[in-house]
């Protein structure tokens, strides 16, 4: 009969594994929590008129990568493929902005993008989402990119490279976007790739992001938006960078940096690593302060990040699992039972450890204890179920091995 295989670019996370996500979850509660956010807990599933009406129509994610589907009563309904949106709409809906409050809010768990798998890149992956709401000043960014950056630093991360840039307000990106097209009139079309020869019409800013190299070498003299910020924006940008100076954080400006998704304004910034092959972005985000209003909040300004948990696993080494306390070792059949009952008490006293289900030789068993990791091996045979005792082993360390009373054993480990 043929198996039943998992969807393809979704993955299994057995413990070793998911050990290093429970790692990063636990270290960004811990991280996230002294810079007073909270966290967060959202659907999965959405209406898809959400992701169109937030990420843009014109996107790779929602034009080319989303799970979408019917539900029973035909409703189009899609996997969420980022949490901003999702954590924006429960914003909106739960009516808890006040003008001149701001809310801090933190997300774990999956996302879906149907893009085609490889190293780093998967259909089902996890992000860490942080995102903060009603501070339009360029502290609440800056905060955002020191977060990030000290997170990392927690977990042992050190060569990551930081890029940054500004794409500009709703009043400045429409003339840099002008010159962009400019520009691109002055290239021949035709040698764009198919994708760009579309966006340069619908969204020219994209253009900057293809990763195609005939592309990429068409676009290497285009203007540039730091070029063509506004005051406004040009003070905003400033502000940033004078934080992270003053806090030694190093970054690349990069006016090329524009990302993959529309509602983007001002601060735009990502994470890199060169060592995980050639999805490089481990963390990526930027202020959307026109978000809230489009999805049909009030006036409220908004900036986060997420990143990119599998891309972050690539890079942490394997995580020590802690060492079980006690490995109990059935040898008699017969005490199978007995065997599960004293383990239960060890439990309850709450140490931790394994009992081998079933009987067994002592050779298997005090292989399975070795490999067990356990300090302890405590062995429970015939002779002990008669007389009440248990063996105990000392894995580590000289001890001689010696039989007592179980109630003593008990007693002693109180
Ligand atoms: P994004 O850049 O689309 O931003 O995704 C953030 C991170 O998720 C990426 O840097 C990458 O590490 C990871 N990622 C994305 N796609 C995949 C994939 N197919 N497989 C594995 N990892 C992936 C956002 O999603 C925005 N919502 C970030 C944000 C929050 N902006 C403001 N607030």
């Amino acid at each position: 009969m043929s198996k039943i295989q998992k969807i393809k670019g979704f993955v299994d996370l057995f413990p070793e594994e998911a050990a290093k996500f429970t790692f990063m979850e636990g270290a960004a509660r811990e991280t996230f929590s002294r810079y007073g956010f909270g966290e967060l807990r959202t659907p999965i599933l959405e209406k898809t008129e959400l992701f169109q009406k937030s990420i843009g129509e014109d996107t790779d994610v929602v034009g080319k990568e989303m799970f979408t589907f019917p539900d029973r009563k035909d409703r189009s309904l899609t996997m969420r493929p980022e949490a901003t949106a999702g954590v924006v709409r429960a914003f909106i809906e739960s009516k808890i902005h006040q003008p001149g409050k701001v809310s801090k809010y933190f997300t774990f768990g999956p996302m879906f993008r149907y893009e085609r798998p490889q190293k780093g890149r998967q259909r089902q992956f996890h992000q860490i989402n942080a995102e903060i709401f009603g501070a339009p000043e360029a502290q609440a960014d800056a905060e955002l990119i020191l977060m990030l950056k000290t997170y990392l630093n927690s977990l042992g991360l050190t060569k990551l490279v930081v890029e940054l840039n500004s794409l500009g307000c709703h009043e400045c990106r429409p003339v840099y976007k002008q010159a962009l097209t400019e520009y691109y009139k002055s290239k021949d079309k035709e040698n764009f790739c198919e994708d760009c020869r579309r966006r340069m019409e619908t969204n020219p800013l994209r253009v900057l992001d293809c990763k195609v190299p005939a592309c990429k070498e068409l676009v290497a003299d285009a203007p540039v938006i730091t070029d063509h910020l506004c005051a406004e924006c040009e003070t905003h940008f400033a502000d940033v960078k004078v934080i992270l100076d003053g806090a030694g954080l190093e970054y690349v400006l990069n006016p090329r940096l524009v990302r993959g998704l529309d509602y983007y304004v001002r601060t735009c910034f990502e994470v890199a690593s060169y060592d995980i092959g050639s999805q490089t972005a481990v963390a990526g985000g930027g202020r959307y302060d026109g978000l809230i209003r489009n999805l049909g909040g009030g006036d409220c300004a908004a900036t986060g990040f997420a990143i990119g948990m599998e891309r972050l696993a690539l890079l942490l080494d394997q995580c020590e699992a802690e060492a079980p306390d006690f490995y109990l070792a059935v040898v008699d059949q017969n005490a199978s039972n007995q065997a599960m009952l004293f383990a239960q008490q060890l439990r309850d006293k709450g140490f931790k450890g394994d009992v081998s289900f079933g009987g067994g030789s002592m050779k298997s068993r005090m292989r399975a204890a070795n490999k067990s990791g356990a300090r302890v091996c405590l062995i429970m045979g015939g002779d002990e179920l008669t007389n009440g005792t248990i063996t105990v082993k000392a894995m580590i360390g000289e001890e001689e091995q010696k039989t007592l009373p179980q109630a003593e054993f008990l007693a002693g480990i109180e």
